[in-house]
């Protein structure tokens, strides 16, 4: 181990040296503790090679295989170690897709119609409770199927369940959506063969994404999960934090369901989104 951290020349950029150093140091402690055979390790070598051939500009299957060796989730949390209150951080994931259409207060993001409605609302409000006005939501989720526009081009309305809301004057932001459903992480390509392999679950309980963004505060990327997901205890990636699990409440009220331009019986989720200055 030491030999190849001493190869480095006096010219070695220095977090990098620090990075590489330390991923010897705990690589070579794994290989000299796990002890694989040269069939495994060429098996190992063949594993991340599909990995990079499995990433395209619509796929990124190493991000997927950090995802589910709880890596994406430890980084996340390293980052998000001092708590002043702000809602917590959840992973990205690989589904949010830049520009999506932008929509007004109680604008419908379901745009094929499917699944139970959802009116979604809250404020955006900073650690001392003061409204954010013009804060921006950028709003995704899986439709009643478990699937996002993006891995059914063509069968789903391309930007089908997303969204980009600006809060009001009082931090408020609101939109009409489907109840969302768990489903399974991409699992047709290396990474759906370990988690076989190891006999692991593949879905994601129900959640929709939010990234919130605003002037002088830190860009808060999170999810609320519906409360009664089966997969809530067993999530695939490990992005379940119980400060995110929400109340997606039945409402039978005719007279609110038509304010709202909404069937009614349906459901509604109320959320406040508090975010820390950078
Ligand atoms: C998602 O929630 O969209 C997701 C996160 C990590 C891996 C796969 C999907
Ligand atoms: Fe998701």
């Amino acid at each position: 181990m030491k030999v190849v951290q001493g190869r480095a020349g006096a010219g070695a950029n220095a977090r990098v040296k620090y990075l590489t150093d330390t991923l010897v140091k705990h690589l070579h402690a794994f290989i000299k503790e796990a002890r694989p055979t040269q069939d495994e390790w060429i098996k190992g070598i063949q594993f991340l090679t599909r990995t990079g051939q499995a990433c395209s500009a619509w796929r990124q299957e190493f991000i997927l295989l950090s995802d589910v060796l709880g890596v994406s989730m430890l980084v996340e949390s390293l980052n998000h170690e001092t708590f002043s209150g702000e809602t917590e951080s959840t992973v990205l994931g690989p589904f949010h897709v830049p520009d999506a259409p932008r929509y007004g207060f109680g604008d419908n993001i379901c745009l094929d119609g499917k699944g139970e409605p959802v009116w979604v609302f809250g404020r955006v409000k900073d650690i001392k409770g003061r409204p954010i006005a013009g804060a921006t939501l950028d709003v995704w989720q899986a439709n009643a199927d478990g699937y996002y526009d993006v891995q059914q081009r063509g069968a789903l309305p391309d930007m089908n369940l997303r969204g980009v809301f600006t809060t009001d004057a009082e931090g408020r932001w609101g939109f009409r959506s489907a109840y969302p459903r768990f489903y399974p992480i991409p699992n047709d390509g290396p990474v759906g063969d370990l988690l076989g392999a190891l006999d692991r679950n593949p879905n994601r309980p129900a959640h929709i994404h939010f990234m919130v963004s605003a002037p002088g505060f830190q860009t808060l990327v999170t999810h609320i999960f519906a409360p009664d997901c089966p997969w809530l205890t067993d999530d695939a990636v490990f992005g379940v934090k119980e400060s995110l699990i929400a109340d997606f409440r039945e409402v039978d009220d005719p007279v609110r369901a038509a304010a709202l331009k909404l069937p009614n019986p349906f459901r509604e989720v109320e959320w406040d989104f508090v975010m820390a200055r950078t």
